[in-house]
């Protein structure tokens, strides 16, 4: 199963790891026991006498040679090869080589054969039991031999008894058994560890791949949403705009009727022809502008680059999509024209579609109201230009005030509202380096689309 085998790689991980350490622990103790070494040759066994003349001792130049042999190689395994299975067992034998040595030059006192425990404890570091077998089989090959061929050096007396070896592997082999119980028990502890490890990433994995297809799922469905609503609403201004365009078809119609009548005079009116047929064109500008706003909100005007329009044309095409049915539902649309020379730099399609989002909360917001209004300000200062959208409620309530500009949070019914809009126009500010927010210090519903100056949002022309 793949959690076992992840489980057993972290596993063999960790024991590198703390092999690769444990080589490199070694390396370092070596180089101090090495030189406790030749302090313990130069002082317990210091000289050797020959006749009147006093000369270095021979264990001193052993300590400094030897147990300098013994450190390089230690030094060179744990750099070279370090966590290799090869590496522990010789750096054992390496260590043992050094109690031995220390032995030695003691003169096979008692206390120095404590070395060998500390030793056994050190190399329990790798928690590998074989590795202290190969220490164990080294020390008690050394005894052994010493023992027959050489007992001063080992044991410090000139004749010991054949089993003397036995006695002191006995003790080896009893902490052999503590340290051998506790390196298992280590090595069950990181195997533990490591399942849970591998259990962990597992579900870390799972959970990164539900996100990554939920976020996909998400993002579907928010651009199916988006494009059904705007299906929606196109289909509902298609009959707001036949009604639109209706009007100007005949005042178009009965105007040029009435221009033939004139013209058909004997003494045509001049003037009266010229206005009529301004009058004409007038009409049919109006018909353009409709048709232009309907072109622009088909696009959703992401890609557009950011163009310096009048406010009032951005409002004036976005009425034109939603007038009709503020009319059919009774509620009042207030706007004022603002100053020709208010100007935004935006894409004037998506600014369009947060008002026309806006203006359509406020109308499902105060429908139901008994009084009825929506209002279209604006206010200016030396920072910021600010569109507001007041409609006749009485505020948005503080407990869902936080949540009505996150995705999905409507308070409408199923199939009527997504609870995008404002969530999307948030976006689209963002995008724009302005603000969305909603004025809390008004009585009434307002919105508020504040354009930083200094930033690219607003200028003045
Ligand atoms: N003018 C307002 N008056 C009162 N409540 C409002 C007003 N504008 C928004 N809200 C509240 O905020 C909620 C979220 O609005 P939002 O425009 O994000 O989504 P929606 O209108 O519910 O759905 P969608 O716009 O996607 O059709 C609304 O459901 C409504 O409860
Ligand atoms: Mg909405």
């Amino acid at each position: 199963m793949l959690i076992n085998e992840r489980a057993k790689e972290l596993f063999t991980e960790m024991l590198n790891k703390s092999a690769a350490d444990t080589d490199k622990l070694f390396a370092r103790l070596m180089i101090f026991q090495w030189l406790a070494c030749v302090v313990i040759a130069y002082f317990v066994s210091p000289e050797t006498w020959n006749g009147e003349e006093s000369s270095v001792h021979v264990h001193v130049w052993a300590a400094i040679f030897i147990g300098g042999a013994i450190s390089a190689f230690t030094g060179a395994l744990a750099h070279f090869y370090p966590s290799e299975k090869i590496t522990r067992h010789l750096i054992a034998v390496a260590q043992m080589c050094m109690s031995i040595l220390i032995i030695h030059v003691s003169g096979g006192r008692i206390e120095s054969h404590f070395h060998i425990f500390g030793s056994l404890a050190f190399l329990a570091f790798y928690y590998d039991p074989q590795v202290l077998i190969t220490a164990s089989l080294i020390t008690a090959a050394d005894h052994y031999l010493r023992g027959v061929y050489w007992p001063m050096s080992a044991y410090g007396e000139l004749t010991v008894g054949t089993w003397r070896w036995l006695e002191h592997g006995a003790w080896v082999i009893f902490e052999d058994v503590f340290l051998i119980y506790s390196c298992l028990r280590s090595q069950k502890g990181l195997a533990e560890i490591s399942n849970r490890q591998a259990s962990l990433e597992l579900i870390n994995s799972e959970i990164e791949a539900q996100i990554v297809a939920r976020t996909a799922e998400l993002e579907a469905q928010r651009e199916r949403t988006l494009e059904g609503e705007k299906m929606a609403a196109l289909g509902e201004m298609a009959a707001g705009m036949a009604h639109e365009i209706n009007n100007p078809v005949s005042v178009i119609q009965l105007t040029s009727e009435q221009l033939q009548d004139v013209l058909s005079d004997e003494n045509p009116d001049i003037e009266m022809s010229r206005e009529m047929a301004k009058n004409i064109q007038m009409t049919v500008g109006r018909i353009g502008k409709i048709v232009r706003s309907l072109k622009s909100f088909a696009r959703d005007g992401e890609t557009d680059p950011m163009v310096e329009t009048p406010v009032n044309q951005i409002i004036e095409e976005t009425l034109v999509l939603c007038n009709e049915k503020f009319r059919n539902r009774g509620v009042h649309l207030r706007y004022e024209k603002f100053p020709d020379q208010l100007k935004l730099s935006c894409r004037s399609v998506q600014i369009s579609q947060i008002i026309l989002n806006l203006l359509q909360n406020a109308l499902d917001a105060v429908e139901v109201l008994p009084e009825k209004w929506v209002e279209i300000t604006f206010a200016e200062d030396s920072e910021s230009t600010r569109i507001m959208v007041t409609d006749s409620g009485g505020g948005i309530p503080e407990h869902i005030r936080e949540k009505i500009l996150q995705p999905f949070f409507t308070t409408k019914e199923v199939g009527k509202g997504t609870g995008l809009g404002l969530s999307i126009s948030k976006g689209i500010m963002d995008a724009h380096h302005g603000e969305l927010s909603i004025d809390t210090k008004c009585s009434n519903t307002r919105f508020i689309l504040n354009f930083k100056r200094d930033s690219y949002g607003t200028k003045v022309a």
